[in-house]
């Protein structure tokens, strides 16, 4: 029977993790999937991290089930960092996920349990988004995020919205946009929020890099704008980026509404379809948030670490703003951007070129990963932008 299966490629951005440690150079530069380096290029454990896990270690009596929703102290404890301090508790419920994909995919099948046909959501975006709306049997709808100038697009989500409604669910990046790191302005917001109440949609808020473009209260101003006009939005969150536990698939899933009866509907859902898919999600790496969130020294030993990450790659857009033009190439935007990504506007070939002749990996749509780019390399890699791009 298996032979009646077609096969697939293999994900593209996974794939170049593969070829990217088959190259032997040793001058390649990998800025490929999104994962932090430090100027020398490591991805080490956060310190606070460590410690969490010590402790774990040193305390974990049982590694026993939980349930569906795993460990309800880590939720609760991103409460505050995600929704503000003075948000309506009532109002929140949530439950862990296996990572921000785990995460994702809850919230598209809560939301399409819940009614909803067809998800709204602005181009180019991170890949994996549209595979999970296609997995759950829901029609997207997308629309451009980016304009010619490099700001983020409101006339397109605004005439996307003038032809949604209920129904209708509208997934949106909460901050440091997963390819192009253009980001809604807060005027832009201001706008967004009560155009998505007005129209009736639902919102599935995706914040996956939160403390990673201006800071953890900064990065959360969209959403929470956007949940203070809305009655009802679902969200989806990753802690593998601002905890450095990418391997330990580390998310939670929220549903934000009005009323408890609605609100106890989502979590049941969401219990349910946990059970179906993973059962229950892994426990390490959320047991460590929860421990760094419950102690003050290492909250704030985390929030210091997540400070110089975001110090670093604001230093590595500066300089890459700084070369101005290369060839064709207007660099300034990439200065203004957020987050760990930004997108070069590069031909497969040229994107082939850099990878066979230069030794440097980046993503099929040009992505690359700002913090891939190092003291050590980021002269480099200018360099060879400006052999293949002129
Ligand atoms: C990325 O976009 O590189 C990350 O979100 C990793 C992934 O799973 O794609």
């Amino acid at each position: 029977m298996l032979e009646a299966l077609s096969p697939q490629p293999a994900d593209a951005l996974l794939g170049l993790i593969k070829l990217f440690n088959a190259d032997p150079r040793a001058d390649k530069i990998d800025l490929g999937v999104g994962v932090y380096r430090t100027a020398t290029g490591e991805t080490p454990v956060f310190r606070a991290i460590k410690a969490a896990e010590a402790r774990l270690v040193e305390t974990q009596d049982s590694k026993s089930y939980l349930g569906p929703d795993g460990d309800m102290g880590f939720v609760h404890a991103l409460i505050p960092y995600i929704f503000g301090t003075g948000f309506d508790r009532a109002r929140v419920e949530g439950m862990q996920a296996p990572g921000g994909t785990g995460a994702v995919r809850l919230a598209v099948e809560v939301a399409k349990r819940a009614g909803v046909r067809r998800i709204l959501m602005g181009v180019p975006s991170w890949p994996n988004h549209a595979q999970i709306v296609a997995a759950a049997g829901i029609e997207l709808v997308t629309f451009g995020h980016v304009t010619p100038e490099g700001t983020a697009d409101l006339d397109a989500l605004k005439t996307a919205l003038g032809q949604a409604g209920p129904g209708d669910c509208v997934m949106l990046h909460g901050c440091c946009h997963n390819p192009s790191g253009v980001d809604y302005t807060e005027a832009q917001w201001d706008e967004i929020a009560p155009l998505l109440a007005s129209r009736n949609v639902l919102p599935l808020l995706d914040l996956a890099y939160q403390g990673l473009g201006a800071g953890m209260e900064a990065d959360a101003y969209g959403l929470r704008r956007v949940l203070g006009a809305v009655p009802e939005a679902l969200v989806a969150y990753s802690c593998d980026k601002n905890f450095g536990l990418y391997r330990d698939r580390v998310g939670a899933f929220y549903a934000v509404t009005s009323d408890a009866e609605a609100l106890n509907r989502a979590m049941t859902n969401g219990a349910s379809i946990a059970r179906a898919s993973w059962s229950m999600p892994p426990d390490h790496g959320a047991a460590a948030v929860r421990i760094i969130l419950g102690d003050a020294a290492l909250t704030a030993m985390w929030l210091s670490e997540l400070d110089d990450m975001r110090d670093r790659m604001r230093q590595v857009r500066d300089r890459l703003a700084a070369a101005q033009h290369v060839g064709p190439i207007a660099m300034a935007p990439l200065g203004i951007q957020n987050g760990l990504f930004s997108i070069l506007p590069l031909t497969p070939a040229q994107i082939l070129t850099l990878r066979d002749k230069h030794g440097i990996y980046m993503a099929g749509s040009g992505r690359i990963n700002i913090a891939g780019l190092t003291t050590g390399n980021i002269e480099q890699f200018i360099e060879a932008l400006r052999t293949v791009a002129a």
